[in-house]
């Protein structure tokens, strides 16, 4: 099995997203698929370190029964992507998972579209990471690679930090160089302030190395690409390949 020097969460929020195209008025249905559980499985049988959902306000994708299902069965830790609410939180304190990832989050947005503004709604998060902490979850935030949502994540007790790697990923060239370098400054400056360093959204096999001048990255969370790829060379082949390009990451 590859074991790269930073560990992948798989985001199967689309493996759902599947599943409900066709379930989501029937889902004790006998033929409800594709299973939440065994994509989890397969991708740590492919060597992923943890497995990640989104449980959204409006449950697009992923049901609270698909959290406590794989809260109960996988054996890597469990990643719970929040926005932050009072709803949600009751949830993610009753299931305990690992870690928690609070993200911004719009009913209107497709996906995630834009780091959490840490900075502008401190109180309301400081509660929230420390609720979390003291029930033993480990809390990060997906921000931009902004140095002051950086700072504001540590100043609030947040033990990492996700940097939202959407505009790396959205262009090439100069821009792609420049969002680089505002990375590797959120990931130098967050390092020195004690945070563990993420990285996440719109992450592929091909971009992946144009990333790693980035230092101190711990753990990538990677979706979309992967369950993609999935679709053609199965789930299990797909987290490999990725495992197989991260294992060239130097910090
Ligand atoms: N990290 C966070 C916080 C996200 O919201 C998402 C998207 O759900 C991802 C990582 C994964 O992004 P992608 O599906 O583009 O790989």
């Amino acid at each position: 099995m590859i074991q790269p020097n930073l560990l992948l969460g798989v985001n199967i929020d689309h493996v759902v997203t599947l599943r409900q195209a066709r379930y989501r008025t029937m889902l004790d249905s006998p033929n409800a698929e594709p299973s939440v559980l065994a994509a989890a499985l397969e991708s740590e049988a492919a060597g992923a370190h943890s497995i990640t959902v989104h449980l959204r306000a409006d449950r697009r994708h992923i049901q609270d029964a698909d959290v406590h299902l794989l809260r109960q069965n996988i054996a890597t830790k469990l990643n719970l992507e929040m926005g932050n609410t009072r709803e949600i939180l009751d949830i993610a304190l009753a299931i305990r998972p690992d870690f928690v990832c609070m993200v911004p989050e719009s009913r209107e947005e497709v996906t995630t579209e834009g780091g959490l503004d840490v900075a502008g709604q401190r109180e309301a998060l400081r509660t929230t990471v420390k609720a979390l902490s003291d029930n033993g979850t480990r809390v990060s935030m997906f921000i931009d690679p902004d140095l002051d949502q950086v700072r504001a994540s540590a100043e609030i007790g947040a033990a990492m930090i996700e940097l939202h790697t959407g505009t790396f990923a959205n262009h090439t060239g100069d821009l792609r160089k420049a969002e680089v370098d505002r990375l590797c400054a959120a990931a130098e400056l967050g390092h020195a302030l004690g945070l563990q360093i993420n990285a996440g959204h719109g992450l592929t096999t091909k971009n992946l190395p144009d990333l790693w001048p980035v230092p101190h990255l711990a753990e990538l969370n990677i979706g979309h690409h992967i369950v993609s790829r999935a679709v053609f060379i199965g789930l299990r082949t797909a987290v490999q390949e990725m495992l197989a390009v991260m294992a060239t990451y130097r910090d």
